[in-house]
């Protein structure tokens, strides 16, 4: 059971990645570990050139990227982590998976939408391949689980029908032959979904919201306490610590404090019945993120300041990744009639 998935390098890593995505990861590497298998795990370098991107800044923030997974607990002698532009077989694969992909298919994508929509000044070939890129990651290693956020069902399904088609038009007559594994997708369960402290109605993101509303991985201490202390709460009177409908700010700060001490919300609202206000439970979730992030915060610091140690690790990464990529294609060459016989 191989599990594979795939992290962006822009933007500054936050609360929601980390509870929805990066700490999953670490619990999926002991999962592969302990049926005797390899989780892999991508920084996808090559996605992030697919809209405005300054080449300095992409450079640094796959180093950051790289050096919070391993501060989270990515162990690359138990995992494989590598960097999605280090392993040639991955744009090789996307280009010969263009073959069967349909151009309409990719015109329906909502993040080529929505995405397309926010260029100003070219909207590149590379955000319209955006999927077949992201497919081709995946299809490489013959991966069977993919932990994903809810936004990427759509590319997931797309994956598994290009896979399908793909054995369908190449794997011989008859029952066709699985060249390609078609996988599943992993989503969150109970909806980790954390909201922006300014503006509890939309999700925490790192393009979208503000600075204030944001709860970055390295902020400090200090930093974190602030922002939670300055969350957008309600003006009940007497202030109730409860979910609601009506009560976004304060269901956020439940939800933060339930994920950081591993309870479920209905446990937290019960051990703040006695609370005097809000001041309590925000003060409760900056204690809590803050010794939730402390190990991360500070291995992070250590590891990001040596960067010639990242590359190597990253090295280590690009060879096993190739090492399993190379044989998926000769195979994907060989049944599409590219190259030399086999
Ligand atoms: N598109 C994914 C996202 O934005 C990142 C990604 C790229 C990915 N390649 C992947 C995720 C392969 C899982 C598997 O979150």
């Amino acid at each position: 059971m191989r599990v594979y998935s795939g992290i962006q390098p822009t933007g500054r890593k936050h609360l929601g990645n980390y509870l929805g995505a990066i700490r999953h990861y670490v619990t999926g590497q002991e999962e592969a570990r302990a049926a005797g298998d390899e989780a892999i795990f991508c920084v996808v370098d090559l996605h992030a050139t697919t809209v405005a991107y300054d080449p300095a800044e992409l450079r640094d923030r796959t180093y950051d990227t790289v050096a919070i997974l391993l501060a989270a607990g990515l162990d690359p002698a138990a995992s494989i982590l590598y960097r999605q532009g280090d392993v040639p077989e991955v744009p090789e694969l996307t280009w010969l998976l263009t073959a069967v992909t349909a151009h309409g298919d990719l015109n329906r994508m909502h993040q080529f939408k929505e995405k397309s929509a926010q260029q100003r000044e070219l909207v590149s070939a590379g955000l319209f391949l955006y999927p077949v890129l992201m497919a081709a990651d995946v299809l490489a290693f013959r991966a069977d689980r993919v932990p994903v956020g809810d936004d990427q069902r759509q590319h997931i399904e797309l994956m598994r029908d290009i896979a399908l088609r793909f054995n369908a038009r190449f794997g011989g007559d008859g029952e066709p032959r699985e060249i390609l594994r078609v996988p599943e997708g992993v989503y969150p369960t109970v909806a980790a979904r954390i909201m922006d402290l300014q503006a509890p109605e939309r999700k925490m993101s790192t393009s979208s919201g503000s600075i204030e509303g944001t709860l970055y991985l390295l902020d400090d201490a200090k930093t974190t306490e602030k922002k939670l202390k300055r969350a957008v709460t309600d003006s009940e009177n007497p202030p109730r610590i409860v979910r609601g409908p009506e009560k976004a700010g304060v269901s956020n700060l439940i939800d933060i404090l339930a994920a950081t001490t591993d309870r479920t919300p209905d446990e937290v609202e019960a051990s703040l019945a006695d609370a005097r206000g809000y001041g309590d439970l925000k003060v409760a979730a900056a204690d809590a993120v803050n010794a939730t992030l402390a190990p991360l915060r500070e291995r992070y610091a250590e590891l990001r300041g040596d960067e010639a140690a990242i590359e190597e690790a990253l090295a280590v990464g690009a060879e096993k990744a190739r090492a399993i990529a190379q044989p998926v294609l000769a195979e994907v060459r060989e049944a599409m009639g590219v190259g030399p016989r086999g």
